[in-house]
């Protein structure tokens, strides 16, 4: 039966082929399997042809150095242990070496004992650290997977949330997918950072969440509204707002946001603020322009759905005046990519 030594494989490094044969002998009579290299470059090129657990290298050495070889061998083989061995007793160097990541530095003449205890403590400490970075390893996925489940299930209930309230108002469910798809494009060609542009995928199907407080009678008539019954509608940003304005999560609250300014117009004229330009949170004109493209462009149960080009004629006419003129052009830039995320997630009975 193998001992537990001969497991591991030890290079030896040094330009003196005396050392080399002496370390080999001592190191094989205590177990281990070992190897030599006259130089860094050719201990380099063993390191990269076979698995060694630990390196024992010379410092002073023709043609790469020991520190060289050291930096290398430790960037490039992260479970190697590696041993130093010097001629001149030196504080600094010795060190350096332990900072650059080796895990001793030996004086020579060396004893036989010294090695053996050197290299057993070395491979012994390798062992545990390698234990350690698997375990950590592990945990890391852990809670990346964990972390998963909570954003999934977080956009799943900002999205049934949505949904809810889309479909109080005879909306489809495919709008709210639709309409976060597009503000997440527009964000995104508008060069808002990725973090951002996510947040505004995740936040823009809660903007008529305030429906919810809309009475059905008002929210389902089939005719013309009155203009007391308009009025009410016009509520529904702020009771949104209300509604999300507390929460914890950025999603929500940028919710919020958009919720409260998704019917502001750029020229002043919209509500419930009549707030104007870009006093206008840009998530809040982004999700306008998508939200009425989407509107215009899918069937309802009250409207059929209007061809693209006339839709874009109808944006094209508010440029300005109801829609950013800067965030329409780069929307309209875009049609490409709108009219694909339209096809992907179209209504189901189309
Ligand atoms: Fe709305
Ligand atoms: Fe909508």
């Amino acid at each position: 039966m193998k001992n537990i030594q001969s497991l591991h494989k030890v290079l030896i490094v040094d330009d003196e082929e005396v050392i080399c044969d002496t370390f080999s002998r001592l190191l094989n009579y205590a177990g281990y399997t070992c190897q030599v290299a006259q130089n860094g470059k050719e201990a380099l090129g063993m390191l990269e042809q076979q698995e060694f657990s630990l390196l024992l290298s010379d410092i002073n050495m023709p043609v790469m150095s020991g520190l060289d070889l050291l930096r290398t061998a430790v960037e490039k083989h992260g479970d190697l242990a590696v041993l130093m061995i010097s001629g001149v007793d030196d504080r600094d160097v010795a060190i350096n070496c332990l900072e650059m990541g080796a895990y001793g530095y030996i004086i020579k003449p060396v004893q036989m004992n010294e090695l053996v205890i050197n290299v057993a403590n070395a491979l012994h400490r390798r062992e545990l650290e390698i234990i350690n970075k698997r375990y950590n390893q592990q945990l890391q996925k852990l809670v990346e997977a964990r972390t998963e489940e909570l954003n999934l299930a977080r956009e799943e209930t900002i999205m049934t949330l949505g949904k809810a309230a889309e479909f109080r108002d005879n909306e489809t469910a495919q709008h709210t997918i639709r309409m976060s798809h597009y503000c997440q494009m527009l964000a995104r060609q508008c060069g808002l950072p990725e973090s951002q542009c996510e947040q505004i995928r995740l936040a823009s199907p809660l903007h008529d969440i305030g429906k919810i407080g809309i009475s059905d009678t008002i929210l389902l008539k089939p005719g013309k509204l009155t203009d007391e019954e308009f009025v009410i509608i016009q509520q529904h940003p702020e009771i949104g707002y209300r509604i999300l304005v507390d929460a914890k999560s950025e999603s929500l609250r940028l919710g919020a946001t958009i919720a409260y300014t998704h019917h502001e117009k750029f020229d002043g004229s919209g509500y419930p603020r009549k707030m104007k330009g870009t006093a206008i949170p840009i998530e809040g004109r982004i999700a306008a322009i998508s939200d009425v493209f989407d509107a215009l462009t899918t069937n309802r149960v009250y409207k059929s759905a209007i061809e693209v080009d006339k839709a874009v004629e109808i944006l094209k006419q508010g440029r300005g005046s109801h829609f950013d003129p800067d965030l329409l052009d780069i929307f309209l830039q875009n049609m490409e990519t709108i009219l694909r995320i339209k096809e992907q997630c179209a209504d189901h009975s189309e």
